[in-house]
This record gives C-alpha cells, structure tokens and sequence, in this order.
C-alpha cells in the first residue's frame, strides 16, 4: 500500500506520468521532501509543482504533504491502469494492487463473452466502487458494457459520478441495496475491492490511510472479511447463470473470502500477481 509517509500510490502516479525534468529550482523543494521522509522525491516535486499556481500555493501543498497528506488527495487526482482518476480529500486513493482486480475481470468478461449466447452488452457492477476506478476501466476495456456502481460514501460517489460520466450509473447505498430490483438475476459480473483490513489492524496502517481516507473505506471488521460474506451472501441473487464475483483479498485473508463465497454455492479459485502484490477470489455461479 503505502511506500513510506511520503511514498504510496504516487510511485505509480509519478514513474508513469512523463513530467519534464526538474528545474534547478526545484532542488529545494526535493531535498525538503526527502528530509520528510519521501521516497519519489523528485517526482512528488514535478508533479507539485505542475499543479501548483503561485509559489505560495505550492509552500502551501508542500507543507500539507509533509504534514502526510497524501500526494493523490493534494493534485485531485491519482494515476490508475494509465489514467487519472479523479480522488477527493477524505476518499480512497484507488492502489496500485487493485490493478490487478481490473486485469482479472477483463478476463473474465472475455471468457464469458466469447462463450456467451447472447450479443448483448455485459452486465457489470462494481461494489464498494470509491471514486468509480475499478468500474470505469473495466468499461473501458471491455466496451460495451452497462456499468453500475454503489459506494456508502457520499464523498466518494461525487469522485464516481466524475470518473465514471456516461460510462456507467452511479448509486449511493448498501452494497446491493439501492441497485434496480430489475437487475436481479441478469448481473454477468460482480467486482469489489471492498474494505478488507482487520478492524484492530488499522492503528497500524500508515497516517496516510488511517488519518486522510475514511475508516468506512478500510474497515473489514474483526477479521476484515465481513463485508465479503455480506457481498457473498446476497450475489446468487443478483448473477446471471454462470455469472461470476471477483474479491480484492489479502493472501492471508483469501481462504476465507474463498470460504464465504463457497458457503453459497461458488465454485472458487484464488489468483495472485506476484508483481503487484496482489490477490482475487473469483466466484463462479452455478449455471456457466
Ligand atoms: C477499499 S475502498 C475501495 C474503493 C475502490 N473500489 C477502489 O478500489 O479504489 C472501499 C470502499 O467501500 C465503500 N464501502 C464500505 N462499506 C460499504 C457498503 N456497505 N456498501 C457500499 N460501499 C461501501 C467505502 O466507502 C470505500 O469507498
């Protein structure tokens, strides 16, 4: 997750985005923000200053940052699969890791629609969807697609509503709850890097993490996979035949989200990258 205070997400933000050279200028601003502890220095120093508008402005976001704001909270914005999402302060910075959650439904949608019946577009919805990162790359890649999205957190729907535009319906509610009754049996893919991390666990999360995102955003409860059941429980009602749930999980965490989804007749496989540290539990409804 994070790097150190100063690191994070911005790794990938920065060593993708290309950004000129930093100006002789700039080497105060970098030896100050490698004095606070920031890993990508010279990057965070680019990007400040490019979203910078005066030099007070940019002391301002210098002094916030070292303060541990993160860097994604200060621009508006943090870089996803290669795109700028959108990311309000208080909202989850969508992580690098989760890369991976878009990689394996990409997959998964093409598999289902190349042995598909049907012509008609997919039918995807991404739980717990913070600022819309998951779905709206998901959509993107998978074109056409008919994309709902459902976060609990105000905040973060506005982020959704900017991220996802017309490419996918925005709801603010209960996982499931305020997604039209309509949809109930048609879903083909239910995605979700919902809150995972042991409730006792969060002291021990970065000051990034703990103080400037949402405690809804990382709270699993006592063994962080409450919300997976929850998500378990209630998908056999929403999925197409055949239709099929992927979980962000830890490692340590899999075998229960695995569990969860099994109690209601998945059939599960757990897939990991070694390259973005990351794992999904992929449920397979009965049917498909
Ligand atoms: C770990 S963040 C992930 C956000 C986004 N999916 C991503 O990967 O960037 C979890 C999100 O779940 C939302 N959330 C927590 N409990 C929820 C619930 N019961 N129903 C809907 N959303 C919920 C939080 O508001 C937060 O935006």
């Amino acid at each position: 997750m994070y790097l150190s205070r100063c690191g994070s997400t911005t790794a990938q933000t920065s060593l993708a985005t290309p950004v000129p050279a930093p100006e002789p200028d700039q080497s105060r601003l970098v030896d100050r923000l490698r004095a606070g502890g920031c890993v990508f220095a010279e990057d965070e120093a680019r990007l400040l200053v490019a979203a910078a508008h005066s030099a007070a402005d940019l002391d301002a976001m210098l002094d916030r940052r070292l303060a541990g704001v993160p860097l994604e909270h200060l621009l508006g914005w943090a870089e996803f699969c290669g795109r700028r999402i959108a990311v309000d302060p208080g909202v989850f910075v969508p992580r690098r890791r989760t890369e991976f959650l878009v990689e394996s439904a990409v997959r998964v949608l093409h598999e289902r629609h190349r042995h598909a019946a049907t012509t008609s577009p997919p039918l995807v919805v991404d739980l717990c969807c913070g600022t819309g990162a998951v779905g709206a790359l998901v959509a993107d890649a998978c074109e056409p697609v008919v994309l709902h999205a459902v976060d609990l957190d105000p905040a973060a729907i506005r982020c959704a509503h900017r991220n996802l535009a017309d490419a996918g319906t925005v709801y603010e509610g209960d996982l499931f709850d305020p997604l039209p009754k309509a949809l109930r049996g048609r879903v083909d893919l239910v995605v979700a890097n919902a809150p995972y991390v042991p409730t006792t666990e969060i002291v021990m999360m970065p000051a990034e993490a703990r103080v400037h995102e949402a405690s809804i955003a990382l709270d699993g409860g006592p063994d962080g996979v409450d919300i997976h059941r929850r998500i378990a429980d209630a998908a056999p009602q929403w999925l197409a035949a055949g239709g099929r749930v992927l979980i962000e999980t830890s490692r340590r965490q899999a075998g229960k989200t695995a569990d969860a989804l099994s109690r209601n007749g998945f059939s599960t496989r757990v897939e990991t990258s070694e390259r973005l540290e990351a794992t999904v539990v992929i449920g397979a409804n009965s049917g498909g």
